[in-house]
């Protein structure tokens, strides 16, 4: 059979990304264009910034990511892109990206849910169906039911923030530069859990999440602590925040895992990167077997896209040429 090569596009948000998926599993390359330090200086990411920057940059992501996988244009297959959620300017510079190319070579155009790329990044390893998923990004909270590749179902979500986005507002809060939740990670490790944070819901029979509270009573208790005269440490405040955001996504995750018994969790997204999150599912979850994508495929990429694209090209899943950005994309609910 003919070489199957996915070229893949990743605008979302502020990382422009392109890739290339040789065979549905070996990833030949996965440019990352980060475009962190431009957004830092404002505290977080400016859209109209994003979007410039992913024009500029979009080109040459692609030049290189041909280069590094040792193919040529004429070699790739099928095209993949986001096309939603995220940023509805930053969206459109890869979908027109993807879209000329697609066009201009004669190849399928693969539409991709940005939330299905960050699951399935964890196909680097051999994924067993029907799996839950715990997806926490900047922008999303949410448990998954995946009976097989491609099928979507939410069983629970956050109300308010998503979990990434509280670490960046805290983290804003403490002084630290944007996004901060590496960092508060890192010196969660080195404080001490002196403050009682709200864990909101933990104890409701739903699995639905909320951080507004945690985030209000964070900045409250820095704000009156400031009005005083006192200053906390960075590292007892990061400790306690981490731990009651721990406790409630571990709660939350394992009453998902007693609803739908299934041999598969799969932890993926932007805060899927957080140590303290992967030494607690280490320890708590023994009967399941977890997969958390590599580090360098917790971010946003176009190599999961690329992966999450692999499903929707077996079913021909295919758009056409007027295939638009939709910024709030989202997977169903479950019946
Ligand atoms: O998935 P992602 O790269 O972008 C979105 O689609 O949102 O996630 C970015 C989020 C940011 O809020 C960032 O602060 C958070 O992931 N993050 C972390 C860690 N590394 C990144 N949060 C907690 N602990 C980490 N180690
Ligand atoms: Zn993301």
């Amino acid at each position: 059979m003919k070489d199957r090569y996915i070229l893949a596009f990743e605008t979302s948000c502020d990382e422009t990304s392109v890739a290339v998926l040789k065979n549905d599993d070996q990833l030949l390359s996965n440019v990352i264009a980060s475009q962190i330090e431009s957004h830092k200086r404002f505290g977080g990411v400016v859209p109209e910034v994003a979007s410039r920057h992913h024009v500029e940059v979009i080109t040459a992501c692609i030049e290189e990511a041909l280069e590094e996988a040792g193919i040529t244009e004429a070699d790739v297959t099928a095209v993949a892109v986001t096309y939603g959620p995220g940023l509805v300017g930053a969206l459109l510079v890869g979908l027109a990206a993807a879209k000329a190319f697609a066009w201009a070579h004669g190849l399928p155009l693969i539409p991709v849910n940005h939330m299905a790329g960050h699951l399935m990044a964890a196909q680097s390893v051999p994924l067993e169906f029907p799996l839950l998923a715990l997806l926490v990004s900047g922008g999303h909270t949410e448990l998954v039911y995946v009976s097989e590749a491609g099928d979507y179902k939410i069983v629970g979500e956050t109300r308010d923030d998503a979990v990434g986005e509280a670490y960046d507002k805290v983290g804003r809060v403490m002084g630290l530069t944007y996004p901060a939740g590496r960092e508060i990670d890192q010196l969660a490790h080195q404080g001490d859990d002196i403050y009682d944070f709200p864990r909101a819901m933990i104890k409701e029979d739903n699995l639905e999440f909320s951080f507004s509270g945690l985030k209000s009573a964070f900045i409250n208790l820095h704000h009156n602590a400031q009005q005083k005269g006192e200053s906390l440490s960075n590292a007892d405040l990061s400790a306690s925040f981490q731990a009651a955001v721990l406790d409630i996504l571990m709660a939350k995750t394992k009453k998902a895992l007693e609803k739908y018994p299934v041999k598969t969790l799969v932890v993926a997204g932007g805060v899927a990167a957080n140590q303290g999150l992967r030494e607690r599912l280490a320890s708590e979850i023994t009967d399941v077997k977890v997969i958390i994508p590599p580090l360098r495929l917790c971010g946003d990429n176009a190599g999961m896209i690329a992966y999450a694209s692999v499903s929707e090209w077996n079913k021909e899943n295919f758009a056409g040429w007027d295939l638009n950005a939709k910024p709030s994309l989202a997977f169903e609910g479950i019946e």
